[in-house]
């Protein structure tokens, strides 16, 4: 059986790329420190997976921290113990709130960037060289009513965004030191959301929500009074933001795509977009929400959020070329999913 390390498995797109990966039979080992999720995740994958040859076994959660490297070092060594060593990694462990990272730039570069050099050391002493890295749209300079292609110009404008853009940068590096050793994706994923069908996974982010979904899931619980939507009159079709919305499932499915791939493909290094290659509005999102889920929305428009762009869609033919993945839920599953998750957990934050 082929063990996988995830790192960050019980954060919210982790939680769900563990519960697909299992179902496909790989035994996963997920290293977390919780610092933006909580155990309970690891019940709720196991209880969700339905493949009759899964058994406790095939999920082991060890809690710490990836700068920490030697935990690391005796994760690594407990599986090659076991004589199951770990031959490649998916990578989500990382910081991820843009304002949060504008504020305590330090945090970030020490929890992403130093996380993953440690990440990568540990690996490189066990011989372990097939790697999946969260990139992230964001290192992509936005283009006014155009697709990013993975060649577009690069440009983040905030801290998170450089982190990102400077682990692809020191992954290019390390494959270049030796170009018949690493096999590496970087799945350059593009605005996620939505929820396992089962309502048992989804995004529950410790703290105060900033993306979209997690606040429009608590307006739709009352828990908080209307949507603030940032910014009526942008050059899009009716004036608001438009995003590349994927289903977290699809984007899941993208990483046993990107792992088939890295199974069978020569040591490479690939940046690639996973979004749908659709825009969608928030009049669109708030529209679809309210159909689909028969409920009630109330918004107010204000004004523009800064660093905000207002296009910011996909070309995601590289996707099908390469890992041969597409996506398949549209934006009204993204909304059904998401709120039948919210209904389900009703936690999704506190009033503000
Ligand atoms: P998340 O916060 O839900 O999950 C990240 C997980 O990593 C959490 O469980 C957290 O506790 C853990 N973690 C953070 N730092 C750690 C550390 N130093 N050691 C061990 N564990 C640590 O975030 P997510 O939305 O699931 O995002 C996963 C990855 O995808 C991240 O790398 C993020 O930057 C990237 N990404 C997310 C989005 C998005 O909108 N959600 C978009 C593009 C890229
Ligand atoms: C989506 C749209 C807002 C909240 C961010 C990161 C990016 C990536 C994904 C990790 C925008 C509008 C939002 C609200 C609103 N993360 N909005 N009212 O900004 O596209 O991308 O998350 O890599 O790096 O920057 O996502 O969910 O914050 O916003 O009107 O209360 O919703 O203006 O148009 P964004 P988001």
């Amino acid at each position: 059986m082929r063990t996988i390390l995830v790192t960050g498995g019980c954060g919210f797109i982790g939680s769900h790329t563990c519960l697909v990966l299992l179902e496909k039979g790989y035994r996963i080992i997920i290293v977390d420190s919780l610092i933006n999720s909580s155990e309970e995740i690891i019940n709720a994958i196991k209880s969700n997976v339905k493949v009759p040859s899964f058994t406790e076994d095939n999920l082991i959660f060890r809690r710490g921290d990836i700068r920490d490297k030697l935990f690391l070092e005796n994760v690594f060594k407990e599986e090659r113990r076991r004589n199951m060593p770990i031959n490649l990694v998916i990578h989500f462990a990382a910081l991820k709130a843009v304002n949060e990272s504008v504020q305590n730039p330090i945090e970030y570069w020490n929890n992403n960037v130093l996380g993953t050099i440690n990440l990568i050391e540990v690996m490189s002493k066990n011989d372990c060289f097939k790697f999946v890295f969260s990139s992230s749209a964001t290192i992509y300079k936005p283009m006014l009513n155009k697709q990013i292609c993975e060649d577009s110009e690069i440009g983040p404008i905030n801290p998170y965004g450089n982190t990102k853009l400077a682990i692809e940068k020191f992954l290019s590096d390390l494959f270049r030191s030796n170009s018949n050793k690493w096999k590496i994706v970087s799945l350059r994923y593009f605005n996620p959301v939505g929820a396992h069908n089962s309502g048992n996974l989804g995004e529950n982010p410790k703290g105060i929500p900033n993306n979209l979904f997690p606040i429009l899931l608590k307006v739709a619980l009352k828990k908080q009074d209307y949507l603030r939507v940032f910014g009526n009159d942008w050059p899009t079709k009716d004036g608001t933001c438009v995003r590349d919305y994927i289903h977290v499932m699809d984007l899941a499915e993208a990483h046993v795509s990107a792992l088939n791939y890295l199974n069978e493909t020569k040591p490479n290094i690939i940046g690639i977009n996973i979004g749908t290659g659709t825009g969608q509005s928030i009049l669109e999102i708030i529209e679809t929400f309210k159909k689909v889920n028969n409920c009630d929305l109330p918004f107010k428009f204000i004004d523009r959020r800064p660093g905000d762009a207002p296009y910011v869609v996909a070309n995601n033919s590289l996707a099908l070329k390469t890992i041969k993945w597409i996506p398949s839920r549209n934006l009204e599953d993204m909304c059904r999913d998401s709120w039948n998750y919210a209904k389900k957990q009703n936690t999704i934050m506190h009033k503000i």
